[in-house]
């Protein structure tokens, strides 16, 4: 069924509007620092069943509880020592908690799809924090995306896969970040890193004081993270050749730093970051896939480092290559 909708500018009347929407139960995308979300109440499951509808996305994949603030998490989870230890430093911030989920909280079992854990987190995006406190619930939030398409980080992104499919969209310019959160596992005894994401591992351990647990097929036969799927954020008509040293003739490229040479000289290039570095190239790489889409041809990409960013980067096109 087709919707009319809206695009609001986020401000202090949008916010109050797009809060009132979802009170009622409507969809409204809206923006993080690390992506756009299309967010519904999470206690709502009419809402959270036309979320799933919108996206195209699977019911086995549980989505994210988004929430104004620490005490709010708490209400919905259940926090060991690691995991206070990472709320208290993280947020607001690119982090998502995965936590055994408190009993007598009203979420709809739809969110987390049928799971007796909850993953959490409090957004720094000053909108998206203003509109978490006006709506006052915990707004269930996948990335604002047709489900196996790349995460929107501008409001165009959004209405391109989602117009007519939500009731309103809060715009708000281009986001800091440009890849989806972290997440980690705190639901046993050792915390868990389920995706690499906005906040670089690195400065998780660090605060940990040890390192984070990486899933294998040795500790787990199912998918933890279900979301995962091996093809997300392929691109239609375009095959990526990773870790690329050379551009063979025919080729497009996209580049970190001072791109490859390209034998014909008319290669389409797309520079993720000229002077080589990685917070600038997580911002453009969502806009780079989507361009990509439209190249019709073999892509050589550059290696990109794995530290800070490059991390979260690396699983993206990993990803994004699988699926072509
Ligand atoms: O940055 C972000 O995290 C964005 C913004 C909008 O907040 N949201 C986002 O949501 O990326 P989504 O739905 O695209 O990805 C959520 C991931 C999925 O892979 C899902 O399987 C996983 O989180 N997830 C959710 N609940 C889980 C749970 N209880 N256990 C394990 N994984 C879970
Ligand atoms: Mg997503």
């Amino acid at each position: 069924m087709r919707v009319e909708t809206r695009v609001l500018n986020a401000n202090t009347h949008g916010i109050a509007e797009a809060a009132a929407c979802l009170r009622a139960g409507g969809l409204v995308a809206f923006p993080t620092e690390t992506v756009y979300g299309l967010g519904a109440d999470a206690t709502n499951g009419d809402a959270v069943a036309r979320l799933y509808a919108a996206k195209g996305r699977p019911h086995f994949n549980p989505l994210i509880a988004h929430v104004e603030n620490a005490e709010a998490a708490h209400r919905l989870a259940i926090f060991n020592a690691d995991a206070e230890a990472l709320a208290a430093r993280f947020w607001p911030g690119p982090l998502t908690l995965v936590l055994p989920m408190q009993t007598d909280y009203p979420v709809t079992p739809l969110a987390a799809a049928g799971l007796d854990t909850i993953a959490v987190r409090v957004p720094a995006h000053q909108v998206a924090r203003d509109l978490l406190r006006a709506a006052g619930v915990p707004i269930v939030a996948p990335s604002a995306n047709r489900s196996g398409h790349v995460s929107p980080t501008a409001p165009t992104h959004v209405l391109d896969d989602l117009d007519g499919r939500i009731d309103m969209l809060l715009a708000a310019g281009a986001v800091e970040v440009g890849v989806e959160s972290t997440i980690v596992a705190c639901t046993g005894n050792a915390p868990m890193l389920l995706r690499p994401g906005g906040l670089p591992t690195a400065a998780i351990e660090a605060a940990l004081g040890r390192p984070l647990m990486q899933p294998t097929h040795a500790t787990t036969d199912a998918p933890i993270a279900p979301g995962q799927l091996a093809a997300h954020y392929a691109p239609a008509n375009a095959k990526l050749r990773l870790a690329a040293t050379s551009v063979a003739p025919g080729e497009g490229l996209i580049a970190f730093g001072t791109p490859l040479p390209c034998a014909d000289g008319v290669a389409p290039i797309y520079n993720l970051s000229p002077s080589g570095d990685l917070n600038e190239a997580a911002r453009n790489l969502f806009v780079c896939l989507r361009d990509i889409e439209h190249w019709h041809r073999t892509i050589a990409v550059m290696p990109i480092p794995e530290e800070g960013l490059g991390a979260a980067i690396n699983d993206r096109l990993t990803r994004a290559a699988a699926g072509t």
